[in-house]
């Protein structure tokens, strides 16, 4: 995914205009208050055809969007499968035209369904042609008012039809090639978020822009495509504890950039459901805030100072590990091994960790408990036993290692203030640190290393870079991926960087990925001196009671080879 993507996004049915949409926008500028993705549901349209905006409350689109974007910021639309049987309408008329919709159970007719806008009729998703046909509507000259920072969001796919039999297609229906709906009901939501897909990739010249589409409709290789949320959910404790186990399944199947509506769509959050599933949908790879129409406004800030410091921390939280989403994401992309992972995936021969579900790790470095009962103040949390794990907010040891594929079950403190979130003892995780609006302004920040020592004192780690948007890191090889071994026992104890530099890496975006600092835990005994190899001594504080050592300025850059000397 874009980068951008990983971010928070804000979304509501409906942000009625264009003066609510600066409204929105404008507080979290003046809250530093980190979001990426502003939305807008079916109520932006003319009359829900898709491809529209109301004269009335959307006039300006363009300039709407250009002002987001030149604070960093993108806009998402809706775009349904379902079109509103309208002779007026462009869409309707070239589709009916073209004879691009799905048709009754004799072959004849164009089907004619019931959804948002009314009588519709179904685009024919199953075939090559129309989905082509599909793709030319997202260009800029035909989707009128759509720019380079508006991406996509399709829902209603399975698909949802309001009068037909268990809300869907009649399963005789048949496409243009005359098979019957059963046999592709499956695959539509697939084929329409694809399509889509390329449509936004297409409409920008030499295609090299990498889209964003999400679906509630998915199927195998759905990940190849976009974002899947789990659908409408309840602002209810039960459909917050529900959304781990969902996410996990999806995971399980490979489709790692999931998500669950934050807030629960329907019905009204207190401030502590809020929080509660704030700083889970921190932790979840596709981290959405949504809401129906007839729930109240709950944006971050509705509930108060208070909650709203507690939601944007989580925000923060989030926006420090995207360095780290990024790499996770890379590792999914080249081995199909999920984003968040159920604990037996990362520990298979421990039967303790086969039947849990209400925590689970990011990649195989952070363990996450999200908190989804009222009034906790502390919680269980099973680690594996063959590894150590720190607490990502103390940065101490936990849960030291023992024995081989066991668990210890622990109680910690979870209050309000806390998302029980632990780094695994042996790895590296990169962060950002600066407090940004966005991930744009994010791009040549400084990282930070968080080292994690195992019980040998060892860690090492990844770190996946590339221009964060388009498809130059597969046409040009412009990627760079750091790889950090640390080892802090015994005579020659170091930190090295070894990077994998694509030969399409540009020499002076090497420059720009600057390290600040190394926070090393579990940190034995107070180094002497701490060298970098054919250059200076480096500045470091060590906290002996913490066994923390922090690393300040080391110089170095994480597109380049380097090494730093621990002497005792
Ligand atoms: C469906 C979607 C929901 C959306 C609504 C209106 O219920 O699941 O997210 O807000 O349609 O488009």
């Amino acid at each position: 995914p874009p980068i951008f993507s990983l971010g928070y996004h804000q979304c509501r049915w409906n942000y009625r205009d264009e003066a609510d949409v600066y409204a929105v926008h404008a507080k979290f500028e003046e809250l530093d208050y980190p979001y990426d993705v502003l939305w807008l549901d079916i109520e932006h349209t003319d009359g829900k055809r898709y491809f529209t905006w109301d004269s009335n409350t959307f006039p300006h689109p363009v300039e709407m969007q250009k002002t987001l974007s030149d604070q960093g910021r993108r806009m998402v639309t809706i775009v349904d499968p379902h079109i509103k049987r309208d002779d007026n309408y462009y869409i309707h008329k070239e589709a009916t035209a073209k004879g691009l919709y799905v048709k009754d159970r004799i072959g004849s007719k164009d089907y004619d369904g019931w959804c948002w806008p009314g009588s519709s009729s179904y685009l024919d998703f199953t075939s090559e042609h129309v989905r082509s046909w599909w793709a030319d509507q997202f260009a800029y000259d035909r989707y009128a008012g759509s720019t380079p920072s508006l991406f996509t969001w399709n829902d209603m796919n399975e698909p949802s039809v309001f009068n037909g039999p268990e809300v869907s297609m009649q399963k005789d229906l048949r496409n243009l090639a005359g098979v019957e709906h059963r046999e592709w009901h499956n695959l539509y939501g697939l084929l329409f978020q694809g399509a889509t897909a390329s449509g936004l990739v297409r409409r920008n010249a030499g295609g090299n822009v990498r889209p964003f589409v999400l679906s509630r409709s998915f199927f195998a290789g759905s990940q190849k495509y976009g974002a899947i949320w789990t659908g409408d959910n309840k602002a209810e404790w039960s459909h917050l504890a529900a959304a781990a186990p969902m996410l996990l399944s999806l995971n399980v199947g490979a489709l790692s950039f999931v998500g669950a509506d934050v807030g629960g769509f329907f019905g009204d959050p207190d401030a502590e459901l809020m929080t509660r599933w704030m700083q889970a949908g921190s932790y979840q790879p596709f981290f959405r805030g949504h809401a129906h129409h007839d729930s109240k406004r709950r944006e971050p800030w509705m509930f108060g100072e208070e909650t709203m410091i507690r939601l944007r921390k989580a925000a923060i939280a989030r926006y420090a590990l995207l360095p780290f989403w990024y790499t996770v994401f890379y590792d999914a992309w080249q081995t199909g091994m999920p984003v968040m992972r159920t604990m037996w995936m990362q520990y298979p021969r421990t039967e303790e960790l086969f039947p849990v579900d209400d925590q689970y790790l990011i990649g195989s470095d952070l363990l996450v408990k999200p908190i989804a009962a009222p009034g906790v103040t502390e919680t269980s949390i099973l680690f594996p036993s063959s590894d150590t794990w720190y607490d990502v907010d103390t940065l101490q040891v936990i849960s030291a290692q023992g024995k081989a594929d066991g668990v210890v079950s622990m109680k910690v403190a979870s209050n309000i203030d806390k998302i029980p979130v632990y780094q695994r003892g042996g790895s590296v995780i990169p962060r950002k640190l600066r407090l940004r609006r966005s991930s744009r302004l994010m791009k040549s920040d400084p990282y930070t290393l968080y080292v994690a020592l195992d019980s040998d004192q060892a860690a090492e780690g990844i770190l996946y870079m590339d221009d964060e948007e388009t498809f130059e890191h597969e046409r040009n090889a412009s990627f760079g991926i750091a790889k950090f071994v640390a080892s802090f026992e015994g005579g020659d104890s170091f930190i090295y960087n070894k990077v994998t530099l694509g030969a399409g890496w540009a020499d002076q975006a090497v420059g720009e990925r600057m390290l600040e600092r190394i926070v090393v835990m579990g940190v034995k005994k107070r180094p002497k001196q701490i060298q970098l190899v054919g250059s200076a001594s480096i500045d470091f504080e060590f906290d002996a009671t913490a066994n923390v050592a922090v690393l300040k300025k080391p110089g170095v850059n994480v597109l380049s080879d380097w090494k730093l000397r621990i002497l005792y």
